[in-house]
């Protein structure tokens, strides 16, 4: 079973600093929600106020609709997961497993093979007799999933989980997640400041920056209809052209852009993924760049262009392209965006 996690305007201060600003964020029964924020951000803190680890200065956690306000940590049907896996060392791993359900009055017997259950989902029955204390990262990280997950929880915190371990454990880890969601069907909020990860796992994405959530919206809307400058750069766009939109079009260097109904006359910036721009011949496409670096990310490399209009200063567009892109820096080519319209923002 599932739960609906709200926040209604929490607040959180620590003497004269806020670091949590009215933060309001539905996280839907079975949805994974990815908490996308720089360091200090304040995710971990409103992570400890779902859990109950920390109260809020101001404002609501409900769960199903109902105030968790008094409501005691181990009462709250949330399991949080540390960045910093918490294992007891000197237990073995079955037994780490079977704490909780130990703690509640369960027989050794029963509560180890309950534990048991979960162990074989995160792929470690066979290291149930092993001691906790040696095991490497990732495998002390699936050991403390499992034993949140032993819990039945209705909500799942997963605070930066996989932040420390390699890339091809991480991968594991989130076909992982995928297995917990398709068979347990959690409702989960995922921290994590890598826009990748939240990407690849998560529903949708809230965007939380000094304290404030930007924006929230589906995986693809955060990438390619930021609501501002800043939820763009933290989804790592590079684009952002200034020029003015008159009547739904954006004028600038690139030429004329359609971009979304209802945008204001007025200057603004207009916001062009990367890999939403191809790079054709010098003549043909909307706009004619410059070459002036290229940045290679192994298995794609970014091309940087000077884009020159008819009037004002040159602007920087950045373009990523699959493999070898062929150009050299100095080069004059051709640009077009992909779809041939745009999404613009005021700031
Ligand atoms: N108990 C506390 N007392 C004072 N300040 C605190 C306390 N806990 C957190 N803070 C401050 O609140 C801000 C947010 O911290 P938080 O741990 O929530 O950030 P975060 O987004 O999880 O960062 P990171 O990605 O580095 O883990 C930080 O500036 C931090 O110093
Ligand atoms: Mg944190």
């Amino acid at each position: 079973m599932s739960s609906s996690l709200e926040f209604i305007g929490t607040s959180r201060s620590f003497g004269e600093a806020t670091v949590l600003h009215e933060v309001s964020l539905i996280v839907e029964p079975s949805r994974c929600v990815a908490l996308l924020g720089g360091s200090g951000s304040g995710k971990s803190t409103l992570l400890r106020i779902a859990a109950g680890l920390d109260d809020p200065s101001s404002g609501q956690v409900l769960v199903d609709g109902g105030d968790l306000d008094g409501v005691p940590s181990e009462k709250r049907g949330i399991a949080l997961v540390f960045q910093k896996p918490l294992i007891f060392p000197h237990l073995n791993v079955v037994d780490n497993v079977a704490f909780s359900a130990r703690m509640a009055g369960q027989s050794r017997q029963a509560a180890r093979r309950h534990a048991m259950a979960y162990l074989e989902l995160v792929h470690l029955a066979d290291f149930a007799g092993r001691s906790a204390g040696r095991l490497s990262g990732g495998q002390e990280q699936r050991v403390a999933l499992a034993r949140a997950l032993a819990r039945n929880p209705r909500i799942l915190l997963l605070d930066e989980p996989f932040s420390s371990l390699d890339s091809r454990l991480r991968e594991n880890m989130y076909s992982l997640v995928e297995d917990i969601r398709s068979e347990l069907a959690p409702t989960i909020v995922l921290v994590t400041h890598d826009r990748r990860e939240a990407s690849i796992l998560a529903d949708s994405i809230a965007v939380l920056d000094d304290g404030r959530i930007l924006q929230h919206g589906p995986v693809a809307q955060l990438h390619y209809q930021p609501a501002t400058l800043a939820v763009n750069r933290i989804l790592g766009g590079l684009n952002a052209i200034s020029g003015q939109v008159d009547g739904g079009i954006h004028h600038s260097v690139l030429g004329r852009v359609r971009v979304q109904p209802g945008m204001v006359d007025g200057p603004a910036f207009l916001v062009m993924r990367q890999e939403a721009v191809r790079i054709l011949p010098a003549g043909e496409g909307t706009a004619v760049g410059n070459v002036a670096g290229l940045k290679s990310l192994g298995a794609h490399t970014l091309v940087r262009t000077e884009v020159a209009g008819n009037d004002g200063l040159p602007e920087t567009l950045t373009v990523e392209v699959s493999g070898d892109p062929g150009v050299s820096v100095g080069q004059m080519i051709g640009l077009q965006p992909v779809n041939g319209s745009g999404w613009a923002v005021i700031r």
